[in-house]
């Protein structure tokens, strides 16, 4: 068996590459990577953009993003990586951190890269796919080495490769109709696949962790805001644009996770536009308590409720 080619990660960790098609090993040639059969025969090639490996299988996401968006993203994603995502990979992955360890993590849909970028610094070796255009932002990131273009329903990467893999509101864009909240024929089966490819490369053990508004919710805070409105769009009663825990249970349950549980939301959202003005943090009240009230144990019946407009949940591979 040829080995696969190495992909030289942040702070020095390296991983192998496979083909997203056949998961077949691959090797470079110049700034290609050629993916190769058992007696070393070439069977696809796959080229670089931008100097990120582009190893997009089964389309790209069309994404509707420009310069002011992605500078709201920049804000929103360090906040949640410094209040959300930090602390939790920091409190699973304590022994390991205190041995000097780094533990290997995937975002999944990591879109400009911030959390990525922010993860590393951190000390962990994180790693992002994207295949959509929030990537043109990579070349601005410090910690750029572990990016690669690839579609999450077909990931480069071999079996039990990571620590943890999570994903920000991803699972919503995935089975729809271009950048748009209107599911595809195939969007049960599409997002199926993803959760698999989650808990895929996860290791034995490994965490996997997905976040969105809930569907459960008739207010969607997340999407198609008018710029400047601090209105949130309705999500009608029947849209499968979205998902609940239940749908995140059920998908990474027969992934093969042994235990999925809803996980405190608390720190996701720093409603970091709404803070700006009297009106917005009068508005953005209600919802901060709603936040906090599910985060406690007390009230972690109220997860899954109409109450809350965003839902966690992490499931042990
Ligand atoms: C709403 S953005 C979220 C970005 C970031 N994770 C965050 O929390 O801000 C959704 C991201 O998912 C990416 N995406 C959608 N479908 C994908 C797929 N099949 N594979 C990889 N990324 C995908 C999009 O390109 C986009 O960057």
């Amino acid at each position: 068996m040829n080995k696969s080619v190495v992909f030289a990660g942040p702070h020095g960790d390296e991983i192998e590459l496979v083909c997203p098609r056949t998961r077949s090993p691959m090797i470079q040639k110049g700034e290609t990577f050629v993916s190769v059969d058992e007696d070393g025969r070439g069977l696809e090639t796959w080229k670089q953009e931008n100097g990120f490996p582009d190893l997009v299988l089964g389309g790209r996401f069309d994404d509707e993003t420009d310069e002011r968006c992605r500078c709201y993203e920049i804000s929103s994603n360090e906040y949640s990586t410094e209040n959300f995502w930090i602390p939790l990979f920091k409190r699973r992955f304590k022994a390991e951190l205190e041995r000097g360890e780094r533990p290997r993590i995937l975002s999944v849909g990591c879109g400009i890269g911030v959390e990525v970028e922010m993860l590393c610094e951190a000390g962990f070796a994180c790693y992002g796919i994207d295949n959509g255009n929030r990537t043109k932002d990579w070349p601005k990131r410090k910690f750029s080495s572990g990016l690669l273009l690839a579609n999450a329903m077909h990931m480069p990467f071999k079996s039990d490769s990571f620590d943890a893999v999570f994903c920000g509101c991803v699972f919503p864009h995935v089975g729809v109709v271009g950048d748009s909240n209107i599911t595809s024929e195939t969007y049960l089966l599409d997002r199926q696949k993803l959760a698999d490819e989650m808990v895929r490369v996860a290791k034995p053990s490994g965490l996997v962790v997905a976040c969105s508004p809930n569907r459960m919710c008739p207010f969607d805070i997340f999407h198609g805001r008018e710029a400047g409105s601090y209105l949130p769009r309705f999500n009608p009663w029947g849209s499968r644009f979205l998902l609940s825990i239940g749908d995140y249970k059920r998908m990474f349950g027969s992934a093969g996770c042994s235990k999925v549980e809803s996980l405190p939301v608390e720190g996701f959202w720093g409603f970091v536009t709404m803070n700006n003005s009297i009106k917005g943090r009068l508005l953005s009240a209600p919802i901060k308590l709603a936040f906090r009230l599910a985060s406690t144990r007390a009230f972690r019946f109220l997860r899954p409720s109409p109450f809350l407009p965003w839902v966690a949940v992490g499931g042990t591979k």
